[in-house]
């Protein structure tokens, strides 16, 4: 584990390398306990660096054997050696060739980045600085190399041997043992290395790309479980189709290869040519998948894959740039999905995500830039930051230009960069060169962190048949930057008549106003249209065209006028949402008192009125009728937050929208029942969605148990078994129906850990103060291991950041089992520990008890001696 120096990195520090690494041959001879590593590395001193300057490279915790320059060993004094660098101290000439023998214990790897064991295959993990633990390297982004690597291992413990590229050649050797070499003939930096070897079942695919070429595909599965993959297959090759008629981007090698695993940190890496994935995104049928997860593998496939021309083609110049791979790929994945299944569906599943993780992180202690200026630990900055909000400032991008300047944009950045490692300016710059606009102010999305806020007001003059909006834009101070400049904001909108058509105007004068978008570029902006007789309602941030928050001073009668009238499908879907998270912040404030039953029974009728809308697609219908989450009231509300009182008017309001729509949802339930066979297509699981969405409110009507044991007990799909149990343990926790269901669930799929994962996510996410004990019972389950990220993730993850009234219990228990149970993960594995240990990022928004009690939580773990350099980072920024 490497503990915390206190180093910091600077983006203004960056400076090139002295030394270039053109060709990297590596040798590896694999055994659980030591496998040797032997490196072949061609050196080369850049142009103008002083023959005196020494070689420094970086490892992280390696033991060194061997050290050879062209052929001699070196002698002791000639090199200084740590487990964390090798420093040769005088390169003989301006270009030679260095030779490393490292050793390294796979086995013994739980921090599952370098080369590690998982379920007894050998796997690495290498971005951001993992490659180091392999061996001594410059592993930084800007350093491309060529790579040629052999793999040896015995053919009964690793019949595949697997690395980037394509394959150059196989045979056996004496004792049983085998060997592979492959050759990567793109130069890349080390973090997007990859070498598997382990027994694994193969499902095999093939692509025809648009010049003619035909491309080998291969998914490893655990042996057994091939047939959970044909829809990762599929998925793959509708995403290699999109990016050629999308982007006009062919793959370019001859094989590609995806291999999951059941141990991994992240969701899945992109490296050349050998995607590694965690198995929960590439395993998946109806009888163990949600259409959830049939969707998340969808769009990890495609991330990963667009990942070779956003990332692996133009890499990152420094670890500062990580946006400019991430932010984009996500883009590109978004649209992807978008392209796949429905627009509008997909757009607002995109906000509530972005909503629910990156709007907490830019408001509270952790808040940093798309593209950060320091950082301590770079894990720590793969974040819906650089991710989520890193992909929206891509999507203005596109909005203030148009797609086909967007498009003509993205074709010169591959043509200019192509082979390179860049940076965010160079980006800019190719939009700035086919557009001819200045993008300086449009910059500050990458620099400035905090999420802009636009309030809004507007007026009507009927006499001089004139419309104004005043808007004015304000970012909030975030760590380390107190005083904000004045951003360019594209906001989408629309004024809608009375019948629900689109108002024109005449002229309009205060801002720039184009094809309807208007651009805010001060903090002041009065916008007047003239021409317009007759009062407009005003639908603003149309498809949530910029990443900010919205305070407009707007009647609740023009709010639901456009929840049942924009022609905008996202806006139409806002409008409701509002309306129901004004509501629920009403009832927690106690303030309505007499008015409240008027609101909700409103309310009530118009989610009514949707759920029956044919004309609006189920999945859609789905979305509308699911409340607000307790996270995302709180954080609208923004301080004082009582999780309890939350979840009480949130329940008080789903019941009045129950009680009012009894017989239309259960004769929508009826309807949508399920006919024919299960497809995972996006049509279909909009029909589940919304059923089940209905279901979940019947439930709380009397009877309501025994619906929902009924619903479990005829599912014939995970989306339905899960979503069922779902409401039994969630709304019925501890009824006779809700222990059966659960009882039932784990014994249908014990021995299969993914499948059991929901098991234990759904019955972590029971609200109430009983849950921290049953997290503590069900982390002695035999299923469970605090070694396994997924399995952390499902348990720990979900009740500290997915259940509100459990975590947050008034005595501070939650924040015990939590502290305890982070530091335990930190002992294995600090990057999972320190990702989980932010589920208490929002500690100063809670009401003063709890407020304190997390503190507590949270210097407890600050006092603990050497801390991982990820967990400290974390915590330190947490308690700032
Ligand atoms: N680069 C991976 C992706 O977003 C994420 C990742 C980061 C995976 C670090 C592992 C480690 O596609
Ligand atoms: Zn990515």
């Amino acid at each position: 584990m490497r503990t915390d120096t206190g180093q910091v990195f600077k983006l203004e520090d960056y400076r090139p390398s002295d030394y270039l690494i053109p060709a990297t041959s590596l040798d590896f001879r694999l055994s659980p306990d030591a496998t040797h590593v032997t490196a072949l590395l061609t050196i080369e001193r850049r142009e103008g660096v002083a023959a005196t300057a020494p070689l420094v490279l970086e490892g992280d915790g390696l033991t060194l054997l061997g050290v050879a320059i062209d052929g001699h060993a070196l002698a002791a004094g000639d090199y200084e050696a740590t487990p964390d660098r090798l420093m040769i101290l005088k390169p003989p000439a301006q270009r030679f060739e260095l030779r490393l023998e490292t050793e390294i214990a796979p086995s013994r790897n739980e921090a599952l980045m370098g080369l590690y064991r998982s379920n007894n295959v050998y796997c690495t993990q290498c971005e951001a600085e993992g490659f180091r633990r392999i061996t001594y390297f410059l592993d930084r982004p800007d350093i491309l190399s060529v790579y040629t690597v052999r793999v040896e291992a015995p053919h009964n413990e690793a019949p595949l041997l697997l690395s980037n590229g394509n394959p150059v050649e196989r045979g056996a050797l004496a004792n049983g043992r085998h060997y592979a070499v492959w050759h990567d003939p793109f130069p890349k930096p080390s973090y997007l290395f990859a070498l598997v070897a382990g027994a694994l079942g193969k499902v095999a695919g093939s692509f025809t790309t648009m010049s003619g070429r035909e491309v080998e595909l291969g998914i490893y599965v655990e042996p057994g479980k091939e047939r959970l993959a044909g829809y990762a297959m599929d998925a793959l090759k509708r995403s290699m189709k999109w990016d050629e008629d999308a982007f006009g981007r062919e793959y370019d090698l001859d094989v590609f290869n995806i291999v999951a695993v059941s141990d991994f940190n992240m969701g899945a890496m992109e490296n050349k040519g050998l995607n590694v994935f965690n198995d929960k995104y590439v395993l998946a049928d109806e009888e163990t998948a949600t259409d959830a997860d049939f969707a998340n593998i969808e769009a990890i496939i495609a991330h990963e894959y667009f990942h070779n021309w956003t990332g692996n083609r133009i890499t990152c110049r420094d670890w500062f740039q990580l946006c400019l791979k991430e932010g984009l790929t996500v883009y590109r994945d978004h649209e992807f999905s978008a392209d796949q299944r429905s627009r509008a569906v997909k757009r607002i599943a995109e906000v509530r995500t972005l909503r629910a993780h990156q709007f907490p992180e830019d408001q509270g202690p952790l808040a940093h830039p798309v593209r950060p200026r320091r950082y301590r630990e770079i894990n720590n900055f793969y974040t819906a930051t650089v991710y989520e909000k890193g992909s929206e400032v891509v999507r203005m991008i596109c909005t203030i230009l148009g797609p086909e300047a967007f498009r003509a944009g993205m074709d010169l950045y591959f043509e200019r960069h192509d082979g390179e490692a860049a940076t965010i300016e160079d980006f800019l710059k190719v939009f700035e060169d086919v557009s001819g606009r200045d993008l300086a102010q449009f910059a500050l999305w990458y620099h400035q962190a905090g999420t802009p806020n636009l309030t809004v007001s507007s007026a009507h003059n009927a006499a001089a048949r004139e419309f104004t909006l005043e808007i004015e834009q304000s970012v909030p101070p975030t760590p380390s930057e107190s005083r904000k400049r004045l951003m360019h904001i594209p906001l989408a909108f629309g004024l809608v008549g009375a019948d629900g058509k689109p108002v024109t105007w005449t002229a309009v004068e205060g801002a720039t106003v184009d094809d309807g978008i208007i651009h805010i570029r001060r903090r002041r902006h009065t916008v007047r249209f003239s021409g317009v007789s007759e009062r407009p309602s005003v639908s603003l941030n149309r498809g949530f065209s910029a990443p900010i928050t919205l305070s407009v001073q707007q009647k609740a009668d023009d709010q639901f006028f456009l929840a049942a009238h924009d022609s905008d499908a996202f806006s139409r879907w806002q409008a409701f949402n509002t309306l129901l998270t004004d509501a629920l912040i009403a009832a927690f404030r106690q303030i309505l008192g007499g008015k409240q039953a008027v609101f909700a029974a409103r309310l009530a009728e118009l989610a009514g009125r949707i759920a029956g809308d044919e004309a609006l697609e189920p999945a859609y219908r789905a979305l509308a009728l699911t409340l607000p989450g307790e996270a995302d009231i709180a954080r609208d509300i923004g301080k004082g937050i009582d999780p309890d009182a939350i979840f009480a008017a949130r329940e008080a309001l789903a019941r009045t929208i129950a009680e009012a729509n009894r017989d239309a949802f259960s004769a929508l339930y009826d309807s949508l029942a399920d006919k024919g066979p299960f497809s995972p297509d996006a049509a279909s699981a909009g029909r589940r969605a919304l059923r089940n969405t209905v279901l979940d409110y019947l439930s709380l009507l009397p009877g309501g148990a025994s619906l929902a044991a009924r619903h479990f007990n005829a599912a014939s799909n995970m989306t339905d078994r899960a979503a069922a149990l779902a409401v039994l343990a969630l709304r019925h926790s501890g009824t006779a129906e809700a222990e059966e269901a659960l009882a039932a669930f784990e014994a249908r799929y014990r021995g299969d850990a993914l499948v059991l994962d929901k098991w234990f996510q759904i019955q972590a996410g029971v609200p109430g103060e009983r849950t921290v004990d049953k997290v503590r019972v069900l982390m002695r389950h035999p299923a469970f291991s605090i070694a396994n990220p997924n399995r952390v993730r499902s348990l720990i993850g979900t009740f500290a950041s997915a259940n509100q009234t459990g975590f947050h219990r008034a005595d501070g228990e939650g924040y015990r089992l939590f502290a305890e149970t982070v530091l335990e993960v930190e002992k294995r594995n600090p990057q999972v520990a320190a990702r989980l240990a932010t589920a208490l990022r929002s500690w100063r928004s809670l009401e003063p008890g709890r407020q304190a009690k997390a503190k507590q939580a949270l210097l407890e773990m600050a006092q603990v001696e050497n801390l991982s350099a990820d967990l400290r980072d974390i915590v330190e920024r947490t308690l700032a």
